[in-house]
């Protein structure tokens, strides 16, 4: 049955019943612009006893986003998300002008998902004139993505505390496929004594492997068909982990030669290192270890991760 939306200024409905009447389907979400927006609507559903999630994106979503909500809908009885493109992470020679973005698309997918509201704030909203606090956690930003990407984390912790201290929820989602950003935020919330439990959820994947991501938009069908080196690289490495490999230098070096199979992909880094700390490896991996990658196709950036667990080997 053909669906229909309906973009009112503050709900979104959309109905499968083409008249929109007796429709089992029907889940209103509410489109929140201002923060006045989003502490009316949780201090609302706190006020009924509700337990509140949060799922912050920058939109343009994709079945890895939609997995978080669903996750925060399970943890929690109202489910708010956000879409903004954050410029304070972004690089100056970086994508924040040609991110990908689909508003209309982003809110039909929440609301599939269950979303009860929506908060789309605008540039002067989360950054107001005047605004000159940021936030910056300590050692952890300055590895993998930290060192590539100057100034990122610093931009993504601002926006993250922000966004926590208007929605105010119970529970947040972040998902593992942005390991240190995870990792980061962890911190941050311990650091500052925040009111918030912060969930992990696995990294989604496209059927070939592939992470999913925004910016897999971005890929040339031939850039997308050798994307896959990626995953098949930390796949190879995690199948020699099983099989009782704990050199980091051979690990890496498993990732790095699968990945060089690809002609157009120019690495920006394979790391080995210390789940917690982030810190490189050398020698035997005793502890949990992540095998970190960042590798550009073109101008596209993209990342993937790995966790290897000491515990785990085949006998
Ligand atoms: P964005 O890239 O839109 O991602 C929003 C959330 O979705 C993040 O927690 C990210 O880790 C998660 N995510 C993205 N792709 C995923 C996948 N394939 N599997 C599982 N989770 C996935 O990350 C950001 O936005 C921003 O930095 C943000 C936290 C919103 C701050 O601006």
């Amino acid at each position: 049955m053909k669906s229909e939306m309906v973009l009112s200024q503050h709900w979104l409905i959309v109905t499968t019943s083409p008249l929109g009447l007796g429709c089992e389907d029907c889940h209103l979400m509410k489109l929140l612009y201002s923060i006045e927006d989003v502490r009316a609507f949780t201090q609302s559903a706190r006020n009924r006893g509700l337990k509140i999630g949060f799922v912050p994106t920058m939109g343009f979503l994709h079945s890895g986003h939609l997995a978080l909500m669903r996750l925060a809908g399970e943890w929690a009885d109202v489910v708010v998300a956000s879409l903004f493109v954050n410029p304070t992470q972004f690089g100056p020679n970086e994508d924040y002008d040609s991110y990908p973005r689909d508003v209309t698309g982003d809110l039909e997918k929440a609301r599939s998902v269950g979303c009860d509201g929506v908060f789309l704030p605008d540039l002067k909203t989360m950054y107001p004139d005047g605004s000159v606090t940021h936030v910056s956690v300590g050692q952890l930003t300055g590895r993998l993505c930290g060192s590539s990407r100057p100034g990122h984390f610093d931009g993504v912790t601002t926006v993250v505390l922000k966004l926590l201290n208007i929605v105010e929820s119970d529970i947040a989602v972040f998902g593992e496929k942005d390991y240190q950003q995870l990792a980061v935020i962890r911190q941050m919330v311990r650091d500052l004594n925040l009111a918030v439990t912060i969930i992990g959820h696995p990294i989604v994947r496209e059927p070939d492997g592939l992470a999913m991501s925004s910016r897999n938009s971005y890929l040339s069908p031939t850039e997308r068909t050798q994307a896959r080196v990626l995953s098949t690289g930390l796949k190879k490495a995690n199948v020699a982990w099983q099989n009782g490999l704990r050199d980091a230098a051979s690990l890496r070096d498993l990732v790095q030669k699968k990945i060089s199979d690809s002609n157009l992909a120019r690495i920006d880094y394979v790391e080995v290192c210390d789940a917690e700390s982030l810190a490189p490896i050398q020698g035997e991996c005793v502890r949990s270890t992540l095998i970190a990658v960042a590798v550009f196709f073109g101008e596209t950036r993209l990342i993937d991760n790995c966790l290897l667990d000491p515990q785990s080997q085949v006998s």
